[in-house]
């Protein structure tokens, strides 16, 4: 393992004034998401939206780092160049999505465990021979009665250090993600409190596996109350808990946090990294910027439809929002734009 070369990658995709674009939905998710807006499921209609996403103008300029979806990374655009080639025209690292989704626990109703370590020591090697510099795992946390289990925050801490050990082996650097998710009525304390317990064992992992801090980007979740919570929080008590929550637990070495939106209005969460800067910036030991899919991208899909006649509105619609977030980074982003 280079340490120094995964620290120079990862303060790359952490540069200033950029964040990271998870265009990286599974074929399941993407679907899911086509078919609530009508546009047909195929592989056809993926590539052409993963097209309009990788030539955005301006996308660069707000964007350091592009996750991936397998799917994509041997599609080319409607003339024949490739998105990978397209990605690092404009500079945008690219990255890739390993783990392979969830699936259930054994013995934990309700609880699931992040799969895809099988030969991914092989996968690795062959997607940095690719090009392909960062990657992405994301395991998932459910807040209910009773929920997480110590299990299962251990379970997917183990398979998170073992995927990053991996990673940093084949000179890739890890986005290591444990998702604790909003669904339920839980409070804002209730979700801090599994959002410490989780990242605490994550890096007692991430240190039992001999992973480099400085080499790694944690992808968290926001510290929110649940979505069907009565007492919605302002987001200055968000800002507050989510910083308080990770100078407690997340190690001044980590080489970045950029965190996912889960689920958040786009406007939400910009407005909500833009609060963490704005307040707390000069006091945080790392860098801290933006890796979200939803709130960039949901605009710009329901401006496209599938329909070609609208692909220039919705590629300004997703340089609007990264441009959104990039302001966000700096503390300089100017509520409900
Ligand atoms: O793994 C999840 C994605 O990378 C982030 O997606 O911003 O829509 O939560 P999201």
């Amino acid at each position: 393992m280079n340490t120094q070369e995964l620290k120079h990658l990862a303060e790359r995709l952490m540069a200033e004034d950029k964040g990271l674009l998870a265009m990286d939905e599974s074929t399941g998710t993407c679907n899911k998401r086509f078919k609530a807006l009508g546009i047909p499921q195929t592989e056809e209609y993926r590539r052409k939206y993963r097209q309009l996403i990788v030539t955005t103008p301006h996308l660069e300029e707000s964007i350091s780092g592009a996750i991936l979806f397998e799917e994509t990374l041997h599609q080319q655009t409607d003339d024949g160049q490739s998105f990978l080639a397209i990605l690092k025209q404009k500079d945008i690292i690219p990255g890739i999505k390993v783990d392979q989704g969830t699936t259930p626990l054994a013995f934990f109703p309700g609880e699931t465990i992040t799969e895809g370590l099988d030969r991914l020591t092989d996968r690795m090697i062959s997607y940095h021979q690719m090009g392909l510099r960062f990657a992405k795992w994301r395991a998932v946390i459910h807040i209910e009665t009773d929920l997480p289990t110590k299990t299962c925050i251990t379970a997917n801490a183990f398979t998170l250090a073992r995927y990053a050990a991996i990673c940093q082996e084949a000179g890739i650097v890890p986005i290591v993600e444990p998702e604790v998710l909003m669904d339920g009525a839980h409070s804002l304390q209730t979700c801090a409190a599994v959002t410490q317990d989780v990242l605490k064992e994550v890096f007692s992992a991430l240190y039992e596996h001999k992973v480099s801090l400085e080499g790694m980007i944690l992808k968290p979740n926001m510290v929110l109350p649940g979505l069907n919570c009565p007492d919605q929080n302002s987001t200055e008590v968000i800002a507050q808990q989510t910083i308080s929550s990770f100078l407690k637990v997340v190690p001044a070495a980590v080489g970045g946090i950029a965190f996912l939106s889960g689920g958040q209005s786009p406007m939400l969460a910009s407005e909500r990294l833009n609060m963490m800067q704005l307040r707390y910036g000069s006091q945080i030991p790392w860098p801290l910027t933006f890796s979200f899919s939803r709130a960039i991208q949901q605009p710009a899909m329901e401006i496209w439809k599938g329909d070609d006649q609208n692909i220039t509105a919705a590629q300004q619609a997703l340089a609007h929002r990264a441009a959104c977030n990039s302001a966000a980074r700096r503390g300089e982003y100017l509520p409900a734009s």
